[in-house]
């Protein structure tokens, strides 16, 4: 049973999936780090595998950018396939002053200025947070593998480029870093009542007019990689 924008079927994904934005990190994964990978997806470019890591079954998935692309296939994951627990591996912008270049960003919790909650027709405001499984496991993790995670809240945005330079305003409330997927998964695994934790390497400090060569971000996406398959391990 192939769903809109998965061809896969029931049993083709593992019960956790690492999702990267990117799908050509989704086959870096997957050739790189995982035995016995099959490709699962190629619908529209959005490459899916499924191998195991020291024995265990993971997947991983690309989303694409934003919360629109991440939350169809997030939906389709959870609702279709029976998948238990994403981890998003992704990017983002530090704007907090204590983080730096290079830094993890565990994602406690997302802020976001998208009406995707709108949907759950709530008479408040909803609070998407991460699985404190998972987010146990990855902070223990960071701390095995000697590498230094800030963890706190995100900033979920609907706009890479944006008019309204909110910035500022967002790290006066101590928020780590800027992102354009973490809240739509959240909300997603909150309604389908499942588990997920958004990662992300600090590519860029927009406020400070820092940002990372290609090199750089291909070592901290190791990094974080490295991380997300220990934390799986860990769980
Ligand atoms: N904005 C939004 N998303 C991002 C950024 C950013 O500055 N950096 C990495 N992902």
């Amino acid at each position: 049973m192939s769903t809109p924008h998965l061809q896969g079927n029931k049993g083709d994904y593992a019960p956790i999936v690492l999702m990267p934005g990117d799908p050509l990190r989704a086959k870096y994964i997957a050739e790189n780090y995982l035995d016995h990978a099959r490709l699962v997806n190629e619908i529209r470019g959005m490459l899916g595998y499924t191998g195991t890591y020291q024995g265990i079954p993971v997947s991983v998935q690309g989303s694409g950018m934003g919360m629109p692309s991440l939350g169809i296939y997030s939906y389709e994951l959870y609702h279709f396939f029976d998948v238990k627990s994403i981890i998003r591996i992704g990017t983002a912008g530090g704007i907090a002053p204590e983080v730096k270049l290079r830094d993890v960003i565990l994602g406690q919790a997302s802020c976001t200025n998208s009406n995707y909650a709108a949907q759950y027709r709530l008479p408040g405001t909803f609070a998407p947070i991460a699985s404190f499984r998972l987010l146990k496991a990855a902070a223990e993790t960071a701390q095995l593998l000697q590498i230094p995670a800030q963890i706190g809240n995100l900033f979920c945005s609907d706009t890479f480029y944006d008019d309204a330079n909110s910035l500022e305003d967002w790290a006066k409330m101590h928020v780590l870093g800027i992102e354009m997927e973490s809240a739509a998964l959240y909300m997603n695994a909150a309604r389908a009542g499942k588990e997920a934790l958004c990662i992300c390497t600090v590519s860029d400090c927009p406020l400070r007019h820092e940002f990372t060569s290609a090199e750089e971000r291909q070592n901290g996406f190791t990094n974080m990689m490295k991380l997300a398959l220990e934390t799986v391990r860990n769980l």
